[in-house]
C-alpha cells in the first residue's frame, strides 16, 4: 500500500490535525447528551420532539451510530435509520421540507448539497469526523495538484469543500465496484482520506492507489490480541469487521463491510454469536433484526489504555434528544453550504448516486 508522507505545517503527521481539544471537548458534549434522563425526561423530550417534527414538517434522519433513543425516535415518526449513502438517499426523497440530521456534519452537509431547498438541522453542527478534520481542503488540494494524472475518490466523511475537490464520492458500501470500475477504464487513483479502507479497496481491487494517510479513531483502536482473546471465550462467535479497522483486524473476519452490510450478515449468517468491530450504535438494529442473537463488542485499546471508550464515536454521541429538540424549537444547528461550493461538490456526490442507481437496478 502506498501512504505518501503529508507535509503538515508546523510538523507532525496528519493525526495532529485531530487536536487532542476537540476530542475531548466532543466527549465531554458527548457525556452531557447521554447523561441518565431526570424521571419522566425522556418522555417529556419524545413528545416535545414529535409535536415540532409535525409542526416543522420535519423528519428524522439518523445514522445507526446514533443513541438507541434516537434511532427508535426516527423509526416511531415515519423517518429513517441508516448508513451514511441510504440517509442521503431517503432525505433527498422524502417530502419533509426539514430533514433533521442525527449524526456527523458531513451528513448534514451531503444532505445540503444533495437537497439544496430544504431546511437541514443538526442537534449539533460542531459534531464532527477524524476522517474530515485529518484532511483538510488546503493540504489536499496541493495533494491533488501534485499528481494531475490521477482520479481524485474521496470517502463520504469529508467536507464538502474536499468533496468538491474530487472527481468521486464514496462511501463503503459502494467503494469497491466504484474502484473496479474506475480500474476497468484504466484510471490512476488517488484515494483519501481513510487509509484503511483505502488499503482494503486497493488489496481486494488489485489498484495502485495514492493513499492519503487519514484514519478512523474509532475503528483503528481495534486490536488483535483483544478479539482473539475474546473469540477464545466464545469459539463458535463469526467476527463482523467495519473496513475503517486495520488490515490485521479486517484478516481475521468473517465478514468485512459497510454498516448495513454487517447488519445484514447478522441476520444472514447461521451463527448466534458474534463479535462485532465497529461503532456499537450499531447494535440498535442488530438486536432488532435478531433478538435471540448474541452481539458482542470487539475489544480495543481502551481497555486500561488511555482512552476510556474507544470504540465510541465521540462525535456520534453529541447528538441527544435534548440537543435535538432544541434545534426543532429554535431552528439552532442549521446547516449551511454556499451554492458555488454546494454546486461543485453535488457532481461527484451525483456520481456516486447514479452509479448505486445502476447497481440497484442490475441486481
Ligand atoms: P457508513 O457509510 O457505513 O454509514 O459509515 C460511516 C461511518 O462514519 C463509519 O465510521
Ligand atoms: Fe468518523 Fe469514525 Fe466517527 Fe465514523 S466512527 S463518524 S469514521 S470518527
Amino acid at each position: 500500500m502506498s501512504v505518501p508522507e503529508i507535509k503538515i505545517p508546523g510538523g507532525g503527521d496528519v493525526s495532529s490535525l485531530l487536536g487532542v481539544d476537540l476530542m475531548a471537548q466532543a466527549r465531554q458534549e458527548a457525556a452531557i447528551q447521554t447523561a441518565e434522563y431526570a424521571p419522566g425526561e425522556q418522555e417529556a423530550l419524545v413528545g416535545q420532539i414529535k409535536s415540532l417534527l409535525q409542526k416543522e414538517n420535519a423528519v428524522l434522519v439518523a445514522h445507526y451510530y446514533t443513541a438507541p433513543q434516537l434511532q427508535q425516535l426516527a423509526e416511531e415518526t415515519g423517518g429513517y435509520v441508516s448508513d451514511s449513502l441510504e440517509m442521503a438517499r431517503f432525505g433527498n426523497e422524502h417530502p419533509a421540507t426539514t430533514l433533521v440530521v442525527a449524526g456527523v456534519r458531513f451528513m448534514g452537509e451531503t444532505a445540503k448539497i444533495l437537497s439544496p431547498e430544504k431546511r437541514i438541522l443538526m442537534p449539533d453542527v460542531s459534531a464532527t469526523c477524524s476522517l474530515d478534520l485529518e484532511c483538510p481542503v488546503d493540504l489536499f488540494s496541493e495533494f491533488c495538484d501534485a499528481h494531475p494524472d490521477h482520479t481524485v475518490v474521496v470517502y463520504a466523511n469529508t467536507s464538502a469543500a474536499v468533496k468538491a475537490r474530487a472527481d468521486w464520492v464514496v462511501t463503503s458500501g459502494i467503494a469497491l465496484p466504484i474502484v473496479k470500475h474506475l480500474a476497468q477504464q484504466g484510471k490512476k487513483i488517488l484515494w483519501a482520506p481513510d487509509q484503511y479502507l483505502g488499503g482494503y479497496v486497493q488489496g481486494i481491487s488489485g489498484v495502485e492507489m495514492l493513499i492519503w494517510p487519514g484514519s478512523c479513531v474509532v475503528h483503528e483502536q481495534f486490536k488483535a490480541v483483544g478479539i482473539r482473546a475474546l473469540a477464545a471465550r466464545y469459539p463458535d462467535a463469526a467476527l463482523l469487521v467495519h473496513p475503517e479497522s486495520p488490515a490485521e483486524i479486517v484478516a481475521m473476519a468473517d465478514v468485512v463491510g459497510s454498516t448495513t452490510a454487517l447488519i445484514q450478515a447478522g441476520s444472514d449468517l447461521a451463527a448466534t454469536e458474534f463479535i462485532v468491530a465497529t461503532e456499537p450504535g450499531i447494535f440498535y438494529k442488530m438486536k432488532q433484526a435478531e433478538p435471540d442473537k448474541l452481539f458482542l463488542e470487539a475489544p480495543s485499546g481502551g481497555v486500561g489504555g488511555s482512552c476510556e471508550s474507544c470504540q465510541r464515536c465521540p462525535w456520534m454521541g453529541m447528538n441527544g434528544l435534548r440537543n435535538l429538540a432544541t434545534a426543532l424549537e429554535t431552528g439552532s444547528g442549521e446547516i449551511h453550504v454556499g451554492e458555488d461550493l454546494r454546486q461543485k461538490a453535488l457532481v461527484p456526490l451525483q456520481r456516486m448516486m447514479d452509479f448505486a442507481k445502476t447497481l440497484h437496478t442490475s441486481k
